[in-house]
């Protein structure tokens, strides 16, 4: 393993140029004594690493969304506190200073499930040392994969069944790709495997506001894998949805209440709304890890407010009028009778909640 110097390394840029053609594009990694991110904020215009030596600054960069994506945030909790391991011996700390710092990371972000589960799993083993602690994170980003391509087969199984065996035409909303899980995604996971079977016409891609994961993101791996795709404002999808271009919807998860109610990026709740409208199904896809059995609905969830310039400036400038506030919760909750399917791993099960329809 290699330790960092003393008097403490800063978090470091590298192009990731040689990894551009790679099958499988892994977000977060642990390169022994530091964590290794794609830097998710550059992307579709730059591939290039974040090299994460302090704890804080894993929590800087899962605040401003470098990593994310819920399954990608568990690994990264996981791995988090092995660097918490690495810089606590480097610098010295006590066991207060330790726990502090893995408290603030636990909460950084606080709607996805997966980030503290990832954390907690690795907390639990720091006693038989930073190997042991680095394997969870190994593991868990090993079972997200796996599930995420066992997600993707019962998907493409379930909407196929329902649909009829033909080229369909899909909206998704933000990015569940390789970018937010281990590898291959959730969401868009199931829209690979149906690609991979010859089954997708067209993806309409959310643009995703207001952090644009739809159209920097979810575009550019739909690209990368050679499915045609439209990116499209947030609110063209319901009238798309309505208008008859939609086929199928599917989204992901952060997090999954006992009742069947799904936290999801802003905006998941009008694609449901207006699939419902429709008679499109509509069908969420996580591993079977997102379902929070202590979040009994949408009243348990916490919904993570994001700051006001996100929403106020547009490409750095500001288009609001002096003074004003915006109002940017980064998730909303569909309810659980909104949802036609809920793909895991395990295969499609309905939401506990009866169906309206
Ligand atoms: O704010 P983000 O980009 O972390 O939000 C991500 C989402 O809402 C995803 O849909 C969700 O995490 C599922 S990723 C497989």
């Amino acid at each position: 393993m290699s330790v960092p110097r003393p008097g403490g390394p800063s978090a470091t840029r590298r192009s990731r140029a040689a990894d551009r053609t790679a099958p499988a594009l892994r977000p977060v990694a642990w390169a022994g004594g530091s964590i290794r991110l794609l830097d998710q904020t550059l992307l579709p215009d730059r591939l290039a690493d974040l090299e994460i030596h302090r704890v804080d600054d894993l929590i800087a960069a899962i605040r401003r969304l470098a990593v994310r994506g819920a399954p990608a945030l568990g690994i990264a909790g996981a791995y988090g506190v092995a660097l918490a391991i690495v810089q606590a011996a480097r610098e010295g700390w006590d066991g207060s200073t330790f726990t502090a710092a893995v408290g603030r990371l636990r909460a950084a972000r606080p709607t996805a499930v997966a980030l503290a589960q990832g954390v907690d799993a690795a907390y639990a083993r720091i006693d038989d040392g930073l190997d042991a602690v680095v394997a969870v994170g190994g593991a868990l980003a090993d079972a997200d994969e796996r599930a995420n391509r066992a997600i993707g087969r019962h998907g493409a199984d379930w909407i196929l069944a329902r649909l009829g065996d033909r080229p369909l035409r899909v909206l998704t909303h933000c990015n569940t790709g390789a970018l937010a899980t281990a590898a291959w995604g959730t969401a868009l996971g199931i829209i690979r495997e149906l690609h991979a079977r010859g089954r997708v016409e067209l993806v309409y891609v959310d643009e995703t506001r207001p952090l644009l994961q739809g159209s920097r993101l979810t575009a550019w791996e739909l690209a990368q894998a050679g499915i045609d795709y439209r990116v499209q404002v947030d609110g063209a999808a319901a009238s798309a949805i309505v208008g008859g271009l939609v086929d199928v919807a599917i989204v992901g998860a952060d997090r999954i209440a006992a009742n069947g109610d799904v936290a999801n990026k802003i905006g998941t709740l009008g694609v449901a709304l207006a699939c419902a409208h429709a008679g499109v199904p509509f069908v969420v896809a996580a591993s079977a890890s997102t379902i929070d059995e202590e979040s009994a609905g949408s009243a348990a969830m916490t919904i993570e407010q994001r700051p006001d310039d996100e929403v106020l400036l547009v490409a750095g400038r500001r288009v609001a009028p002096p003074g004003a506030r915006a109002h940017n919760p980064a998730f909303d909750v569909t309810p659980a009778g909104l949802v036609d399917a809920l793909i895991t791993e395990q295969g499609a099960r309905l939401p506990a909640s009866p169906f309206t329809r």
